[in-house]
């Protein structure tokens, strides 16, 4: 079984489309994500663009602001600081990553924790960890999302995640954990990786390397869930962790790419856009 994300994603939209045009009679206004993207990375521009693509489609009001990667942080955080000021903003996500000279850490830090829509806030993060009510970093609620979709049952199985970032390995750890999963860390310093990622029944790549996974390092029956966005060295097409055309026989679910996690990641940040806008207004 594919799951598609891309799908799975339109039909969330629309609900979310439907809703958010109850907004203007009820509120007066729709929810309004603000966009900071700076530089030119192509990933970081296709994605900002992606995400004013969906906000179109369900109804968000959404602005871009594009900045060379020559600003200062000093002037990013101005930016920051002015959209955290203005009750007319909900959502605000900066894109990263950042230029070296600008600091990731303390740029997330500035955002209200109230508009934080990528929930990369210390704050969020430290509420997603004692479980208290927070905003959920796009990437793992999506995954999250797409395997309850597909029916796959998390509680008692042995899930491996590969990866450790703060954007994804580590908070997609911690999900599965609250859906009871015996969960596993692995990455780059882990002794027999195959050895590991071969015991998982739910496996989640997030390593941004293309095609590292090889069939040889999955069980048979396995769920996969491939969450990076790589460029082919060969054909120069987009693929993802996983070699999928391997895998995918054996694989009991498999997640594309793209159109995969990719959409998911991008719709659930339009619920989180919501759920700002309507945190203020209850
Ligand atoms: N860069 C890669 N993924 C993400 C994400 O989910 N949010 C932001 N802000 N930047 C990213």
């Amino acid at each position: 079984m594919i799951i598609s994300g891309k799908e799975l994603s339109a039909r969330l939209k629309a609900d979310m489309a439907a809703e958010v045009a109850t907004f203007p009679a009820r509120y007066g206004r729709v929810p309004h994500l603000a966009v900071i993207l700076v530089g030119e990375d192509p990933g970081s521009v296709s994605y900002v663009t992606g995400k004013a693509k969906a906000s179109a489609e369900v109804g968000i009001r959404n602005t871009t602001i594009r900045r060379p990667d020559t600003i200062s942080e000093e002037e990013l955080l101005g930016i920051v600081a002015e959209l955290n000021a203005d009750a007319g903003v909900d959502g605000i996500l900066v894109q990263l990553p950042l230029p070296r000279h600008i600091s990731e850490e303390r740029v997330i830090a500035a955002i209200d924790k109230a508009k934080d829509v990528d929930g990369f806030h210390p704050l969020n993060v430290a509420a997603l960890w004692q479980k208290q009510p927070c905003t959920l970093p796009c990437t793992p609620k999506g995954i999250i999302k797409m395997l309850k979709a597909a029916g796959v049952e998390l509680a008692g199985r042995e899930a491996v995640v590969v990866g450790r970032s703060n954007i994804v390995g580590l908070p997609v750890a911690k999900l599965l954990l609250d859906e009871n999963a015996t969960v596993t860390v692995a990455h780059s310093r882990t002794r027999d990786l195959a050895e590991v990622t071969r015991r998982a029944e739910i496996l989640v790549v997030a390593i941004g390397r293309p095609k590292f996974v090889t069939a040889d390092m999955v069980a048979e029956g396995a769920v996969v869930i491939d969450v990076g966005v790589n460029r082919d060295p060969e054909t120069g097409k987009l693929c993802g962790d996983v070699d999928y055309a391997a895998i995918e026989p054996k694989a009991s679910v498999i997640t594309p790419v793209p159109g995969g996690v990719g959409p998911m990641t991008i719709c659930c940040l339009m619920e989180n856009t919501i759920e700002c806008f309507l945190r203020t207004r209850k």
